[in-house]
């Protein structure tokens, strides 16, 4: 089926045209009911979305699109476990992971279930022996400091939920992250903790990701000739992966080799043992409370409607800008300090998603796919790359993530968080017109020739869309929530553009440049490359040899 054939896309693309024509304030003044009818309450929080530039012609084509697209049966796979994920032949059951899949659903005769219970048993067992001191390095004293070595999926996800999670905290073992292969992160990191009561865990779906190694490696140097390499890796060494294999080949003790499987994508994996450093971070309850809050998102995900459905609606918004009204970018805006972590976490989870231009049947694809997703912390966005949302001609839909519930008990700081929080959501769609600025500069005294020089650069055209949610209060259930929540989302929107949302081979081309071009470096030999790549590689060499580099190129 070629998607862009549907009458439903044809219309949509009619109402898209329409639609750039109207302004925010004006779908407001025509319904005063509009807020409520567009948000939905859920039992972790408030999801507005009504200062979005739809109206319900739009929102009906839209879901009119999903159901053309097939979406109930593509979900209806995912939850029974059919190969979805077809370009690497996998099922995607991340959901698994969190008892997320409905109870008619017997999985390989009960055989994924149980594995997940198992696992799940093993985490609990160590985490809690490490929490009473019950894990000791190889000189007999307890393991105090947890190092997560891992990238991409196998970090992100994990030091974003402990980030957010930091009210939940649960022992006093502390967690640490290193992802870069640039020594300089672990360096950092060594230089704060003792050999003694130091464990690294070995984060890697595929345990072939060069950082990793590297990083895993350089921390088994560090411990010197304390003791054998092999008591070493027995005490301080931890694995989390879907390749056990590797990991014993690597050294590590296979009781202490945690595992997941090839049906969880990396970037979907926070959920399994590549959850440990939060297992750890909040114990083992608040993990599984993270666990059951994703479970009911994945609950109202197969149950609601399509048209109460809270990750429908956000695809089908995200997908309604990014393919029909052209805007190509849209931010992530936590207005809580906790969430810090979470736009970056989100850009992995929907670009490596949704970054994609093959559809399904092996065509490129003819419309824009999923959008670039960036934002940081809002407060410190305003005070950085607002001026862009209000002024610039670029139109970026954003999201802005709050919770009624302070993390402190500060006074007075969450209301002028929160009270930020909507009063930009409120500039960006009503903006300032010209006339308003007009006589607001009149009221404060200045001429009329003034006025006329100075309104146009104060000027908001307004009509920037966003969806707000308001979580009841951050805590590992609501987490979990609004985790899945993306994750759903993500899905829906590659059902809908035809996109295999979770395989990942753009991210392949520069692992396999990488490593060829590592010995290069070092032997300074680059002639068969680009004429770019090898100037860069010649400086190198020179700068690295001491050999007198000239200040001009040519
Ligand atoms: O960056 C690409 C990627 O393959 C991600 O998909 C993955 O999360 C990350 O690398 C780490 O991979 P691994 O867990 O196998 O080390």
């Amino acid at each position: 089926m070629d998607i862009t054939q549907l009458p439903s896309w044809q219309q949509l693309e009619t109402l898209a045209q329409h639609m750039r024509r109207r302004h925010l304030r004006d779908l407001f003044a025509a319904d005063p009911e509009r807020g409520r009818r567009f948000s939905l309450e859920l039992p972790e929080f408030l999801f507005d979305y009504s200062k979005n530039l739809v109206d319900d012609e739009v929102l009906v084509k839209l879901l009119q699109l999903a159901r053309d697209a097939d979406l109930g049966t593509w979900r209806r796979d995912m939850f029974a476990g059919a190969p979805i994920n077809r370009t690497e032949g996998r099922p995607v059951l991340h959901a698994a992971l969190r008892g997320g899949l409905p109870d008619s659903v017997e999985l390989h005769g009960g055989a994924v279930q149980s594995q997940v219970e198992s696992e799940l048993g093993r985490l609990k067992e160590f985490v809690n022996l490490l929490h009473n001191g019950g894990v000791t390095g190889c000189t007999g004293k307890a393991i105090t400091d947890v190092v997560n070595l891992g990238v991409g999926g196998s970090h992100l996800g994990p030091q974003m939920v402990i980030e957010a999670l930091r009210a939940h905290r649960r022992g006093d073992i502390r967690v640490h992250f290193v992802s870069n292969v640039d020594g300089a992160q672990l360096a950092d990191v060594l230089e704060q903790l003792d050999t003694e009561t130091t464990m690294f865990v070995v984060s890697s779906k595929t345990f072939t990701t060069t950082e990793t190694l590297t990083n895993a490696r350089s921390a088994l140097r560090w411990f010197g000739d304390m003791m054998s390499q092999e008591q070493i890796l027995h005490s301080h060494f931890v694995a989390v992966t879907a390749n056990p294999e590797k990991a014993r080949e690597f050294g590590i003790t296979p009781q202490r080799v945690f595992q997941f499987w090839d049906w969880v994508g990396g970037r979907y994996s926070l959920w399994s043992a590549i959850g440990l450093p939060i297992a750890i971070a909040i114990g083992f309850n608040g993990f599984r409370a993270l666990l059951d809050g994703a479970a009911g998102m994945d609950r109202h995900f197969r149950e609601a409607p399509l048209e109460e459905n809270a990750p429908v609606l956000m695809a089908l918004l995200s997908l309604w800008y990014c393919t029909f009204m052209g805007y190509p970018a849209h931010a992530v805006l936590p207005y809580e300090q906790a969430l810090h972590m979470l736009p970056a976490y989100l850009q992995q989870a929907d670009m490596e998603s949704n970054g994609k231009s093959t559809t399904r049947a092996g065509e490129e694809a003819t419309y824009a796919t999923g959008p670039l997703i960036w934002g940081m912390l809002g407060i410190n966005g305003q005070h950085a790359f607002y001026q862009y949302l209000h002024q610039s001609p670029e139109v970026v839909p954003a999201d802005f993530i709050g919770s009624v519930t302070p993390g402190h008990d500060l006074p007075g700081h969450h209301e002028i968080l929160l009270a930020n929080m909507l009063a930009q959501s409120q500039a960006l769609m009503n903006g300032v017109s010209v006339g308003q600025v007009a006589s607001e500069l009149a009221a404060k005294g200045l001429s009329e020739d003034e006025v006329a020089a100075l309104a146009p650069y104060k000027v908001h055209r307004g009509n920037k869309p966003s969806n707000t949610i308001l979580l009841r209060e951050l805590n590992p259930g609501s987490l979990g929530a609004l985790i899945a929540l993306y994750e759903h989302k993500i899905f829906v929107q590659g059902v809908i553009l035809q996109i295999y949302s979770f395989d990942q081979w753009g991210v392949e081309l520069g692992k396999g440049l990488a490593a060829a071009l590592q010995p290069q470096l070092e032997s300074g030999d680059a002639h068969d490359q680009d004429t770019s790549t090898s100037q860069l590689i010649d400086f190198y060499q020179r700068v690295r040899s001491g050999t007198p580099v000239h200040g001009a190129a040519g």
